[in-house]
């Protein structure tokens, strides 16, 4: 049912899906909690950390919200849209707790620290409300909700990364996994409400990441997506002064040295922030993926300008120029905002020619949704008419569509190295798994002897839009 893992932040697919890990036995733990992530990535990764917490507070996860003790939600503000999500699910909690009364139900992430205890007010149905930052007081949290109190811990925290918790890893495929590196973002670009959920940005001690990747490779997991909001301005400083400070450069450098059989991703990186240092090393390992996920938002300087994004259009074109040259053949995809304040025709024309300069192999593309109190709520008014948005996010959809379809036919008659993650989704006599450049491939099992997380060359035969579609090539056969 998990054989596809989506590796990139933002993938609609897995919202809301409920998980608990395959391994776990229930029958130990005292108590079972359910529970359900939202948003990006790094909510998907934080509900494992939140996992492994309340393990130790004895509460096995489970799959059955009627099983369950304790129903979170992980939630998401990035958009209006995804906040309207989780209260849906809640009115759906509702029913759970009208015939069992003891149910606790909690809110985590980002709406929970957005709202604090405003949402309890909101919610009556919340019993707990915890902050991305908040999670190890959950255990204690959850002992005041028992005894009949409303628990709120929204303390945000400029320290916290969680280095020495090991994530229970809940819906693993057993072959990729992600791996936090830092958390909370400095940037304030105007639309962004992540840095009022996520805090000040802070690194990860270099050595608790190096030991999390090694140890999932001792485990048999072949590939780590190093995650963070900016996962350039990765800087760690090593407390003895004899250690030199580790740059995003370097930890990628470090982890890639882990072994040749693994493969690094990472995800997102700011253009501003992202180094000629990272192209080289990118370069010079086989094993980090030649894919880079680097959003624009917007291709008119004046838009970028008032997102407060700090780079024109120029200077964005010349970074893909300078990575298609360090880089040939990288894999390189955006995300992509409709309808910002005060966005005219000319502005969207000049994202969409932007969109074919950069000729992305796929984006995530939305149209602007105000989010109280961010800098473009309180300083700009949010003046393009709804069915403006949407007409110009279709046109950015449509044009992304052909430029993926193109990107994907180009491929038709080349042999890649994929790494397999297991069945398609579709067929069991069909395998699914990833370029480097983050492309998934299909093909016939055949009667190779080969499996789920073994590297394989496969030749391009066909495609959709989405998927490359191909035939095992191994040289060596
Ligand atoms: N840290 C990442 C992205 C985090 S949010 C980065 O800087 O690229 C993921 C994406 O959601 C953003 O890249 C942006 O395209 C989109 N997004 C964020 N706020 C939004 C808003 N208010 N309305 C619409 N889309 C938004
Ligand atoms: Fe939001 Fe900008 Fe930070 Fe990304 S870099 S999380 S878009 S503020
Ligand atoms: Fe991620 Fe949504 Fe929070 S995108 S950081 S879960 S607001």
């Amino acid at each position: 049912m998990f054989d596809v893992l989506p590796n990139k932040i933002h993938d609609e697919s897995r919202q809301g899906e409920a998980y608990a890990p395959f391994t776990s036995d229930p029958t130990v733990y005292r108590k079972k909690f359910y529970i359900e992530s939202y948003g990006c990535q790094m909510n998907f990764s934080d509900s494992e950390i939140v996992a492994s917490i309340l393990n130790g507070a004895g509460f096995g996860a489970t799959r059955n919200v009627e099983e369950a003790d304790l129903l979170l939600l992980n939630t998401c503000s990035v958009r209006e849209k995804a906040e309207q999500t989780v209260r849906k699910r809640l009115t759906e909690f509702r029913k759970a707790k009208e015939s069992r009364p003891a149910l606790l139900v909690g809110m985590l992430g980002c709406m929970a620290e957005r709202l604090k205890s405003k949402l309890l007010e909101e919610e009556k149905l919340v019993d707990l409300v915890v902050g991305p930052d908040a999670y190890r007081s959950l255990p204690g949290l959850i002992e005041e909700a028992e005894g009949g109190q409303k628990a709120v811990n929204v303390l945000l925290s400029r320290e916290e990364t969680y280095a020495d918790i090991s994530p229970i890893r809940l819906d693993s495929n057993g072959v990729t996994a992600f791996v936090s590196i830092m958390r909370g973002c400095n940037n304030m670009c105007t639309f962004c409400v992540v840095p009022f959920t996520r805090g000040r940005e802070r690194s990860r001690d270099a050595h608790s990441i190096i030991s999390e990747c090694t140890e999932l490779f001792n485990r048999g997991y072949k590939e780590v997506t190093l995650l963070g909001q900016n996962v350039d301005s990765y800087f760690f400083m090593p407390e003895h002064t004899s250690g030199q400070p580790v740059t995003f450069a370097l930890l990628l450098e470090m982890v890639a040295k882990i072994s040749p059989q693994l493969r690094v991703r990472f995800s997102t990186s700011h253009p501003k922030d992202i180094t000629d240092e990272v192209l080289q090393v990118m370069a010079r390992y086989h094993n980090i993926c030649k894919y880079i996920h680097l959003p624009v938002q917007s291709g008119s300087s004046r838009i970028l300008q008032l997102m407060n994004r700090t780079y024109t259009r120029e200077w964005y074109m010349a970074k893909i120029d300078r990575i298609r040259e360090v880089i040939p053949g990288c894999g390189i995809s955006s995300d992509i905002i409709a309808g910002f304040c005060t966005e005219t025709e000319e502005d969207h024309n000049d994202t969409l020619s932007l969109m074919e300069y950069s000729g992305y192999d796929m984006s995530y593309m939305f149209f602007y949704s105000e989010r109280p109190g961010t800098l473009a709520h309180r300083r700009y008014k949010d003046d393009i008419p709804d069915e403006v948005k949407k007409r110009r996010l279709q046109e950015i959809v449509s044009l992304q569509n052909e430029l993926s379809k193109k990107s994907n036919q180009k491929d038709i008659g080349k042999i890649f190295e994929v790494l397999i993650e297991g069945e398609s989704k579709k067929s069991d006599e069909d395998w699914m798994g990833r370029t480097s450049q983050n492309k998934v491939i299909v093909f016939p099992k055949e009667n190779h002897r080969i499996g789920k997380g073994d590297y394989v060359y496969v030749m391009v035969t066909d495609c959709t839009k989405a998927t490359l579609l191909g035939k095992v090539a191994n040289p060596e056969e």
